[in-house]
């Protein structure tokens, strides 16, 4: 140590003796990079090709202190306001002090926003530092304090083919992430070289996205809060920034419609209109950091991460080595990617406009052709025998008659037509009529016990018309007979009364 700072005196002595900011004009230089760039250390050297160093910002604006005294002890003088070294959050308040000020940005005739503070404190990152002391991450963390550039300029460390560098510096540090949230992962960095924007990112692609293309810079917040760029409901709006950016995208020859099409989609609807928590956002399908489109012989992985059962039969379907051969992809072939509608029975049989008819023909040398007719008449006699059952219930209901076990039995002709929709992904012909027979069966007894229900009725309202018949020609006879014996001569009449 004492040779250290021997040194140090040393190479101090020679410069106050060398320099020539002693006297005259040079005394308006800044001192403290003229001594410290003697010293040969980094700060003053990486100063010189600073923003701030161009902007006439003195090493003495940070750190305060006497720029113009050519002394070590006066320029260094913590009485006169020296700060030494900032440390922890007095950072963030040293760089604040200009940048959340926009008069004194002004003054410098800059033009930048002044919110990054306010920001940087409301962020992920704005928590407090496993010290309890301090912000997570200080300015700093991201900027350096000394190599500071524009965001344009190649140099800086958040220019965009470094931005990802400076994040992982911490987000790929397994023992230093796991001091604050031991259950966040670390792989972002090795997920994001295997996707499409890592490896054009790799490659000097600027316009591509990374880390901070996603997730902002200031303001970063956890995926879970509604207000983060990468918030489920959030993201197709995110990556719609370039990914529906026509002119932006010019000249990578993809599409710009994925989101457009995805809003329209039965997962946009429910994720955007309806808040379904189970609906899929474009990470869904396409990973966080891995963002590559999944390979044709993956989709039905991808899909069947929520729709499993559709996945595995589609799996052990003809299907799935047919399309796989042909590089047709799976899922997609039938349902699209993006803009995928509520599926029904017109996508099925020999119809023109059934997906079937696409590849399959009545020539098809396989059964193909006629299996999509076949279970399509299926669904049909489903759908009909489910319609008249649900309306024969209806009646019965209607006049009155109890009909809760046909009403029980119904809901399992629905349950099968579910089922069929589910299984039809099997391309199997006789599993999908096991299905289908179970609830046209089902549908069978509905209408019998539906029709006894109204023929119960109606032998109700006949037995109660004849009863009513024969109540009512009791009572004319009665009354008849009543009648006729009030008309009877009455012994004690008078004789003058005609003979009856
Ligand atoms: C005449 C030479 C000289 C001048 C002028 C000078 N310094 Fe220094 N400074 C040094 C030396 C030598 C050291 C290292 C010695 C030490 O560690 O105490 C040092 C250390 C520092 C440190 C590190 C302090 C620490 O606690 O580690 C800072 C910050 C600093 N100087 C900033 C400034 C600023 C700001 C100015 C102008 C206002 C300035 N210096 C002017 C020679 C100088
Ligand atoms: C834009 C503000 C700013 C300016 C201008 C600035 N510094 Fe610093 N400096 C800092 C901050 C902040 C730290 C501590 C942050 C860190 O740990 O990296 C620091 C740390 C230091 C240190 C000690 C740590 C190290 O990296 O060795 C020295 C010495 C130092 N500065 C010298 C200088 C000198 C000399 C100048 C002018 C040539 C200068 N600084 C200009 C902000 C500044
Ligand atoms: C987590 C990393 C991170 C931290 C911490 C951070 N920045 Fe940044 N900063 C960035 C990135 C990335 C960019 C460039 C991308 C952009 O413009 O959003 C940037 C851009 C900037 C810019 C250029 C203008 C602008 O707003 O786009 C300024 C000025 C700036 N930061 C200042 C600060 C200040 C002051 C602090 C501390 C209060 C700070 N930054 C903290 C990552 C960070
Ligand atoms: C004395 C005032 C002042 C202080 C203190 C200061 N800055 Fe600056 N900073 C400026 C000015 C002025 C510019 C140039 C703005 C411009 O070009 O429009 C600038 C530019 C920058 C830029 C480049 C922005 C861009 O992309 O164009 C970054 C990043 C930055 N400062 C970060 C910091 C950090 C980090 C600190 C603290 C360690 C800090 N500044 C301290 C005044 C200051
Ligand atoms: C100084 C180290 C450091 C740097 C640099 C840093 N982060 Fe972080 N970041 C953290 C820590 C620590 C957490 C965890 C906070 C917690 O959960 O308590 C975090 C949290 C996050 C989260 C939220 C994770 C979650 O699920 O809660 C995101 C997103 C994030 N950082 C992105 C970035 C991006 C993007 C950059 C670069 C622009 C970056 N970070 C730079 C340390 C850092
Ligand atoms: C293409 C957009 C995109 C890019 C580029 C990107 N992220 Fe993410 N990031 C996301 C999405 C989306 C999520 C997760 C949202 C969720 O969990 O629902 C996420 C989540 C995170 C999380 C929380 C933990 C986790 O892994 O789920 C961290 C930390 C994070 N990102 C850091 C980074 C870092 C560091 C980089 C740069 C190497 C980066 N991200 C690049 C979109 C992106
Ligand atoms: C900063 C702009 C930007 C953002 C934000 C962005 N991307 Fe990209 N993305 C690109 C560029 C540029 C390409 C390269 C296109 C190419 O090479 O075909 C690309 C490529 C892709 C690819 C590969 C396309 C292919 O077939 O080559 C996928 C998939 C993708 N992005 C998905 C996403 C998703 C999902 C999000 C949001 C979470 C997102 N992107 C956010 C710019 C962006
Ligand atoms: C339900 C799953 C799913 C969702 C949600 C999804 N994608 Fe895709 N995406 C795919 C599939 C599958 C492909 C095509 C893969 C293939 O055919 O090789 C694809 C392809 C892409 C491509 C490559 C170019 C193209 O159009 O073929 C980009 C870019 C892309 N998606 C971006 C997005 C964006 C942005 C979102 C959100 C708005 C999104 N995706 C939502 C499944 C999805
Ligand atoms: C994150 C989970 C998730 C992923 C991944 C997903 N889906 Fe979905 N899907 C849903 C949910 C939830 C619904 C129901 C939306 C609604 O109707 O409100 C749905 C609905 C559907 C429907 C309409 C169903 C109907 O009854 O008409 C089809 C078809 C569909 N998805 C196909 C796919 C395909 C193909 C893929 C892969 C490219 C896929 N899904 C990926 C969750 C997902
Ligand atoms: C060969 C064409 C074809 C392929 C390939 C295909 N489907 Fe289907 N899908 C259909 C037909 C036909 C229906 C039933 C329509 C109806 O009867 O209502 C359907 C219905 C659906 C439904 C709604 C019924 C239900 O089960 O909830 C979902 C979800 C679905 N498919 C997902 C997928 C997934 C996931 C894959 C890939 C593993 C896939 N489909 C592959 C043709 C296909
Ligand atoms: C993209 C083209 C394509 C579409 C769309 C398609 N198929 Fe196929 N299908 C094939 C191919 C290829 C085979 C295997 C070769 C063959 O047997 O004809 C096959 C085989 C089958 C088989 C097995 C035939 C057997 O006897 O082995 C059935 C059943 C079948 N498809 C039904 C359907 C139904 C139902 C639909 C509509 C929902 C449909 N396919 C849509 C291409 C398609």
């Amino acid at each position: 140590m004492d040779n250290v700072r021997l040194l140090t005196s040393l190479v101090l002595l020679s410069t106050i003796i060398l320099s020539p900011g002693r006297n005259g004009s040079a005394a308006a230089a800044d001192q403290c990079l003229a001594c410290h760039q003697s010293l040969g250390e980094r700060p003053s050297s990486l100063f010189k090709h600073d923003v701030h160093f161009e902007k006439g910002i003195s090493c003495a604006d940070c750190h305060g202190g006497n720029p113009k005294a050519a002394e070590m002890e006066k320029a260094m003088d913590t009485t006169a306001g020296f700060l030494k070294v900032p440390k922890g959050d007095a950072i963030s308040r040293t760089c604040a002090r200009c940048h959340a000020d926009s008069a004194r940005m002004k003054d410098f005739g800059s033009s930048l926003p002044t919110n990054q503070w306010a920001l940087l404190q409301r962020s992920v990152h704005g928590g407090l530092a496993t010290s309890g002391a301090e912000h997570i991450a200080q300015c700093t963390s991201c900027h350096g304090a000394h190599g500071i550039f524009p965001k344009t300029n190649p140099r800086s460390s958040v220019y965009p083919l470094n931005v990802v560098k400076t994040c992982t510096g911490c987000h790929a540090n397994a023992a230093l992430m796991r001091t604050y949230n031991p259950s966040l992962a670390v792989d972002q960095l090795e997920k994001y070289r295997t996707s499409v924007h890592g490896m054009r990112n790799a490659k000097g692609d600027i316009k591509t996205a990374e880390c901070a293309s996603c997730h902002g810079s200031h303001g970063i917040l956890p995926p879970t809060d509604v207000n983060s760029r990468v918030y489920r409901a959030n993201i197709p709006n995110t990556c719609a920034g370039c990914h529906s950016n026509a002119a932006y995208m010019k000249g990578y020859n993809i599409p710009t419609d994925q989101a457009e099409r995805f809003e329209r989609s039965v997962h946009g609807v429910a994720l955007l209109q309806k808040g379904d928590p189970g609906a899929p956002s474009c990470n869904s399908c396409h990973g966080n950091h891995g963002a590559v489109p999944p390979g044709v012989e993956s989709i039905s992985n991808v899909c069947g991460t929520c729709h499993a059962l559709n996945a595995e039969l589609f799996s052990s379907s003809p299907h799935k080595k047919a399309f796989d051969e042909q590089h047709l992809p799976e899922c997609e072939t039938c349902h699209e990617n993006h803009e995928i509608k509520p599926a029904t029975a017109a996508m099925l049989g020999g119809a023109e406009d059934a997906v079937c008819s696409q590849c399959h023909s009545p020539s098809d040398a396989s059964g193909a052709y006629h299996s999509a007719v076949v279970m399509r008449s299926m669904v049909d006699s489903l759908k009909s025998g489910e319609d008249s059952a649900r309306a024969l219930v209806n009646e019965a209901e209607q006049r009155g008659m109890e009909v809760g076990d046909a009403k029980f039995k119904l809901r399992s002709v629905r349950q099968a037509w579910l089922e069929s929709r589910t299984v039809v992904h099997s391309f199997d012909v006789n599993r999908f009529q096991k299905v289908a027979d179970q609830g046209l069966a089902a549908a069978l007894e509905v209408r019998r016990e539906a029709g006894d229900a109204i023929g119960e009725y109606y032998y109700r309202r006949i037995g109660l018309g004849i009863a009513t018949l024969i109540l009512t020609v009791l009572a004319v006879a009665l009354y008849l007979y009543i009648r006729r014996l009030e008309r009877k001569p009455h012994p004690t009449s008078g004789p003058g009364r005609p003979p009856g």
